[in-house]
């Protein structure tokens, strides 16, 4: 495969939340930063097909239901110029499967720390999925005295190394109080019975981005990535990339790899 020449390269990171380089274009849903476009991507890529070198985004294509997830790739993919790279990273389900099974059958057998470990991976599993209030039972159990802070931090980074604290939460424009419709739609909700008003409060969380709403594994991920035209689908670590000088953005490792339950993947448009 020809190697990029690391001279102007036009660098896209979609869905940085705090994490990000000043010499990419960063997007995420409200503007973490003076260097941050505020955008939804579930409205589309904001920028001309063949535009960019490099795509990247990191713990976000999890985010998506399936069939959004497969238009985002191809947005992807449109947005790159031919030869572009696209670098994913998302949480590992093959691992996440793996430990459950591994420390389901121990916990069974009566082990009490693999039963820890069973508690922490189930919440890995299904409470960033099933969630209806920020940080859901991972905050809880992340402010806890925590029996297995090695495991955790074995698999979602040490908390120097990890932004812990809640992500921006997408509220709309600021423009809103200017608009007489906020106060009207205010104004309904007052309307509606407390079983409504708890199914709209759950619902526009679940809008916000927090929760998983599909997972990947090395299988599912490079036949999303064949699917949307992208070749040389090649399995890559934290450090390792096709991307020139990759370990100077400081993106996937800090000082020490900062999602460590990642699975990531480089494939080339
Ligand atoms: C788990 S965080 C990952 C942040 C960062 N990429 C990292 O690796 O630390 C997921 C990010 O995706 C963003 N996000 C989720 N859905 C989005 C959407 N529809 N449009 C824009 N950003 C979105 C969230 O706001 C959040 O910052």
């Amino acid at each position: 495969m020809e190697k990029f020449k690391n001279s102007n390269l036009k660098l896209l990171n979609l869905g940085c939340g705090r994490h990000y380089h000043n010499d990419w274009t960063n997007v995420d849903f409200i503007s973490t930063g003076e260097k941050v476009i505020a955008h939804n991507l579930l409205n589309g890529i904001p920028f001309a097909k063949n535009s960019f070198d490099v795509v990247y985004h990191s713990h976000v294509l999890e985010h998506f239901e399936e069939k959004d997830g497969e238009n985002f790739i191809k947005e992807c993919y449109n947005v790159l110029k031919p030869k572009g790279i696209i670098r994913v990273a998302v949480p590992d389900l093959e691992q996440i499967a793996q430990n459950y099974l591994k420390y389901l059958n121990a916990s069974i057998e009566n082990d009490k720390d693999a039963e820890h470990n069973y508690n922490w991976t189930m919440i890995e599993l299904y409470d960033q999925t099933t969630r209806n209030y920020s940080g859901g039972k991972m905050g809880e159990y992340l402010k806890s005295n925590m029996p297995n802070p090695e495991f955790v931090y074995s698999r979602i980074g040490k908390p120097s190394n990890t932004n812990y604290e809640k992500l921006p939460v997408h509220r709309g424009s600021f423009f809103r109080f200017f608009n007489p419709m906020t106060y009207l739609r205010k104004a309904k909700v007052l309307l509606l019975s407390s079983e409504e008003k708890k199914a709209l409060k759950i619902g526009k969380f679940r809008m916000q981005g927090e929760n998983h709403l599909y997972m990947y594994d090395r299988f599912s991920l490079k036949r999303l990535l064949e699917k949307c035209g992208f070749k040389h689908i090649e399995i890559k670590d934290a450090y390792k990339s096709n991307i020139p000088d990759w370990n100077k953005y400081k993106l996937d490792v800090t000082n020490t790899v900062r999602k460590p339950d990642s699975l990531f993947m480089e494939a080339v448009k």
